[in-house]
């Protein structure tokens, strides 16, 4: 073989799925606890959080109306045909470490690098969204606060936090089309949970599944509860227009394909299902519990599937009730779904929706949180980044607190300064760019390892992971063409990083030469 396809040849170098099942047998010991219900509590604990509860307000007020409501189902179709992928994957390679994992055995290194590099942004984004949601919540708990003691007390008290560190220092302004600045200097709220997510991680109070229980019934009563009394203050009249922004809402790196745009930005049913998307994340957690499943082959797949099923009912359900109750385009930016029970006279309700708020996205922070570092210990442990670094475990602790630590001052930096808006689509164009290829790797793995056994098989291949791949890219092209930048800005990073250092200390190398 001459150098050159030598080294093409190690840029494509799958893991063997023999080895990774071996590394499984030797690494698990982890007692096989899960049944179906507690896997898919697991995916809701890690599903419902900052998305329904934030990203719905500004989505229906800027991007799609009402229609949000079919935006909802079009982003839950998408996931679950991504998700019959995952289901797949998780049945036949049941070992932690989700798509990263299941790229290097099926596309090979360089598309698990690609995958690895692009779950790190996402989950590390996803995080800066998310305390970023959390510090609205918490704000309007502190609002309603005042509001009761100063009822209580003869003088007026305000615990709000000042507005100067309330909330990042820009804002998407939809209709000018571009970043304006708030008076504030600084997320503090974000920055203030972030750090106590932090140190709860590196003590290594991990998610227990009793946690989460709690954790997924308090969000899910919240919800039932926005849908069950939100139900009766509906005013149809507030569904006209239904989709006062258009159907659509596609572009082209820019240039406009279909529906309408505002500042450059395509709106309309279809690019909300873009920005949407984020509520849907999450769900692969699932994949993450695999060694600890009583019947894994069979019980992840319905944990991931039943859990996307209810999430998105429950997302279409609170959706036409929030854009029933007040007027879309009258629907907070930051905390939508408490204060439209304000908007909606029913002041006593924000406070109890905005706390059960808080409580389900804190799960969410701790799952996106632990996860990010978990991505880059599996890439440690394969010598793509520095083990001493990445793969680093506490010695008291056993968390891999360094890279906790690393990813922790990157969402901190985007959490205390970016807007919202623009970390719930920089977090959707990495999952969807990780999606297709998951999907993409059901059908080459059918191909190349037609006989591998596959106790969940995607049902309806090659149809479903085609329409998964066609669905993620559509909605990429939904979203506005800046983040198409950002993504290949930092694959392009990712690309030097691993060219300098993965391609060369790659573990699997050795063992191909040894
Ligand atoms: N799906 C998660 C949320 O909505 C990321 O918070």
């Amino acid at each position: 073989m001459s150098n050159f396809s030598a080294r093409l040849s190690a840029l494509f170098a799958r893991k063997p799925l023999e080895l990774l099942l071996e590394e499984a047998q030797g690494e698990s010991r982890l007692k096989r606890v899960l049944g179906p219900v507690q896997l898919t509590a697991l995916g809701l604990g890690a599903v419902i959080g900052a998305g329904i509860f934030v990203a719905t307000g500004a989505a229906a007020h800027n991007i799609a109306g009402p229609s949000l409501m079919i935006s909802y189902v079009v982003a839950g179709l998408t996931c679950i045909f991504a998700a019959l992928c995952y289901a797949e994957f998780a049945s036949m390679v049941p070992v932690v470490g989700s798509a990263y994992t299941y790229a290097y055995a099926t596309l090979g290194e360089l598309f698990a690098w690609i995958i690895g590099w692009d779950l790190v942004l996402e989950y590390g984004v996803a995080s800066a969204a998310v305390a970023t949601g959390w510090s609205a919540y918490f704000q309007s708990i502190l609002s309603q606060l005042s509001l009761f003691i100063s009822e209580k007390l003869p003088y007026e008290v305000d615990l709000s936090i000042p507005k100067i560190v309330s909330e990042s220092p820009w804002r998407y302004d939809v209709e000018l089309g571009q970043f304006v600045t708030t008076g504030s200097i600084i997320n503090l709220p974000a920055v203030v949970i972030i750090l106590v997510v932090t140190w709860f991680l590196i003590k290594g109070i991990s998610e227990s599944a009793t946690f989460n229980a709690i954790m997924v019934c308090v969000k899910v009563a919240a919800v039932l509860f926005v849908i069950g009394v939100g139900a009766f203050f509906i005013n149809t009249a507030n569904w006209e227009p239904f989709a006062p922004y258009g159907w659509t809402g596609v572009s082209f790196f820019g240039h406009h394909v279909a529906g309408q745009q505002i500042g450059g930005a395509p709106v309309g049913m279809l690019a909300g299902a873009a920005i949407i998307f984020f509520a849907y994340i999450g769900f692969d957690a699932v994949s993450t519990y695999t060694e600890e499943a009583k019947n894994p082959k069979r019980d992840v797949p319905i944990g991931i599937i039943v859990s996307l099923v209810i999430c998105t009912i429950l997302y279409v359900l609170v959706s036409a009730v929030l854009t029933g109750m007040v007027k879309y385009n009258e629907l907070d930016l930051n905390a939508p779904v408490s204060i439209a029970f304000t908007q909606a006279g029913l002041g006593w309700a924000e406070g109890i929706i905005a706390t059960a708020g808080v409580a389900g996205i804190t799960s969410v922070l701790l799952v996106m949180m632990l996860s990010g570092p978990r991505v880059f210990l599996a890439m440690a442990r394969d010598g793509l980044v520095p083990k001493k670094v990445f793969g680093a475990v506490h010695p008291k602790f056993r968390t891999p607190w360094i890279a906790t630590i690393l990813i922790a001052v990157f969402v901190l930096s985007l959490a205390a300064f970016a807007p919202i808006d623009f970390l719930l689509h920089l977090t959707n164009i990495g999952t969807l760019l990780a999606f297709v290829i998951v999907c993409a790797a059901v059908l080459i793995m059918r191909v190349t390892h037609p006989h591998a056994e596959r106790p969940f098989r995607c049902p309806g291949s090659p149809f479903v992971p085609i329409m998964g791949i066609l669905m993620c890219l559509l909605l990429m092209f939904s979203l506005p063409v800046g983040n198409w930048w950002r993504l290949l800005g930092w694959l392009g990073v990712g690309f030097i990083i691993y060219f300098a250092y993965g391609y060369r200390h790659s573990i699997l190398k050795q063992y191909r030469k040894g």
